[in-house]
């Protein structure tokens, strides 16, 4: 059982999380399960953790669907993932680097799903923030950070295997630094390691087939991109870079200062960003570009050996945009379309390109809503980063930045986004039984709602006017948007 599913975290964990090395683990080239005897040179804890975080997938393994394991499953994952939480703190007390295997386990545990009976509310972000910088540190101490392609002695097992850790650690300290708002630990001129490719992913003696040809004779067989090419990791580890950029951009404490009221600088500085996001866009392989979930009755559709989701990347690369955009938008908050409207200045002077902005970001904010809307079963397998949750709560925070603080002056746009705002909560609630990263957005949201839009934020007319156009009076929100009685 051990090994099935070491299996399945190898078809669908290891494409998102590449932390093990297949060379070490002997796999069988059709199912990729290892054999028994390899399970004794991994240690204790580090199984666990793959075990655990292999547990969402049982289903995709027939042999253990029917098993008793498989009902037994929910009860052992909590103390699986506790064995190997306890092995890092009792490895860390002891003033241990720990090697290579605590790292693989602390990466691994940070995509530790949130549990279902766990507030919505309780996001465990300091928790994991201690995490985070317990792999810097550690990735530092093993000389992660140093490209090891040249280096001799090492297996080259172990030099992809620490290049693959390097990069899995880079991407997760960027992102959870943008998103939860630390500052970032990594510095540009700490690290050389060259980007991710082909000769990272090659496994000793073995080549794995993709789905398409492995019926095909040996020689007709193509290998297999999941396994032989780095999908889907390498896509996020380049987003990675640019995350990296918009933090250094918009979001820390001296980019602050200087942009947040200064829209033209903002402006210069977000279009080179923009760009990086289109061009990344641009570079994914035809299957990536089609990031919109696939329809519900595909004809086709079949278990995949691998998740073949494209949800988390578009998440991400939305994510990012609605950053962006935020950032560029900070210095119009309260009276966009103009600057320096203080007291005596009736009519605001025009700030060039400010309208340009706000129409591009309620784009972003329809496109995103269509997004959420169209997640499907098909996605549940693809959003893998613990950090999705945040993604979601810092879209839906966004939406009220824009129609209740940035106070569009249009009421074109203002209407545009009250039918957006009308949409969100519903579509957040309704998609929230299939995607639990979606609870923490949500529960921020119904905070507002129950207090009152009008009670917490201060708007103008035109939002008004908008909202109660939108919110009718029979729905649930009447009350926490109470009508203002107009005559
Ligand atoms: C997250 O919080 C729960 C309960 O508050 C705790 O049991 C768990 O160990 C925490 N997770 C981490 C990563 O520390
Ligand atoms: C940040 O701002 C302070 C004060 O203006 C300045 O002294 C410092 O050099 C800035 N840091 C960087 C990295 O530019
Ligand atoms: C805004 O930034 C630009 C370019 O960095 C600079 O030239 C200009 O003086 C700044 N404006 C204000 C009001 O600080």
């Amino acid at each position: 059982m051990g090994t099935r599913l070491l299996g399945l975290f190898l078809r669908y964990v290891f494409p998102s999380l590449l932390v093990l090395s297949r060379s070490f683990l002997d796999i069988d080239s059709e199912t990729l399960i290892p054999r028994v005897s390899a399970l004794e040179k991994v240690p204790t804890y580090l199984l666990a953790a793959t075990y655990a975080a292999a547990a969402p997938f049982l289903r995709y393994d027939p042999v253990l669907c029917v098993s008793s394991l498989s009902s037994s499953m929910a009860g052992i994952t909590d103390m699986l993932w506790t064995m190997a939480y306890d092995a890092i703190l009792q490895r860390l007390s002891g003033g241990e680097a720990g090697g290579l295997a605590i790292l693989q386990t602390i990466l691994i545990y940070l995509q530790r799903p949130m549990a279902d009976n766990r507030p919505a509310h309780v996001d465990n972000n300091s928790a994991s923030w201690f995490l985070v910088a317990t792999a810097v540190q550690s990735a530092f101490k093993l000389g992660l950070h140093m490209d090891c392609r040249a280096w001799p002695g090492l297996p080259p097992w172990e030099k992809r295997l620490r290049r693959r850790l390097w990069w899995v650690v880079y991407s997760e300290t960027i992102f959870r630094s943008l998103l939860a708002g630390n500052p970032n630990p990594i510095h540009n001129d700490q690290w050389d390691v060259a980007v991710l490719d082909d000769a990272d992913f090659v496994i000793d003696g073995l080549q794995i087939p993709s789905e398409e040809t492995a019926s095909r004779v040996p020689a007709l067989q193509e290998p297999c991109r999941f396994c032989h090419a780095g999908y889907d990791f390498l896509f996020i580890a380049s987003l990675a870079c640019i995350a990296n950029q918009v933090l250094d951009t918009f979001y820390t404490y001296n980019a602050t200062r200087r942009l947040a009221n200064n829209f033209s600088a903002s402006l210069a500085q977000a279009a080179p960003l923009l760009r990086l996001l289109q061009e990344w866009k641009r570079s994914l392989p035809r299957p990536r570009q089609q990031m919109r979930p696939e329809p519900i009755f595909d004809p086709e559709r079949h278990d995949y050996f691998h998740s073949r989701s494209s949800a988390q990347l578009k998440l991400t690369f939305l994510t990012l945009h609605v950053l962006i955009y935020r950032g560029l938008l900070r210095p119009l908050a309260g009276h966009s379309g103009s600057e320096d409207a203080g007291a005596g200045t009736s009519v605001p002077r025009p700030v060039p390109g400010a309208d340009a902005a706000l129409k591009n970001a309620v784009e972003l904010i329809k496109h995103t809503l269509a997004f959420v809307q169209r997640l499907g079963a098909f996605d549940c397998n693809g959003l893998f980063y613990s950090w999705s949750c945040i993604c979601f709560s810092t879209i839906s925070s966004f939406l009220l930045l824009l129609l209740l603080v940035q106070h569009p002056s249009s009421p074109a746009i203002a209407r545009e986004l009250a039918v957006v705002m009308a949409r969100w909560p519903s579509t957040m609630r309704q998609q929230s039984a299939l995607f639990k990263q979606l609870r923490l957005g949500l529960y921020r949201l119904d905070t507002f709602l129950l207090a009152g839009l009008e009670t917490t934020f201060c708007f103008p007319e035109t939002v008004r006017q908008a909202l109660s156009d939108e919110f009718s009076p029979t729905s649930s929100y009447s009350q926490s948007f109470p009508r203002r009685n107009v005559s």
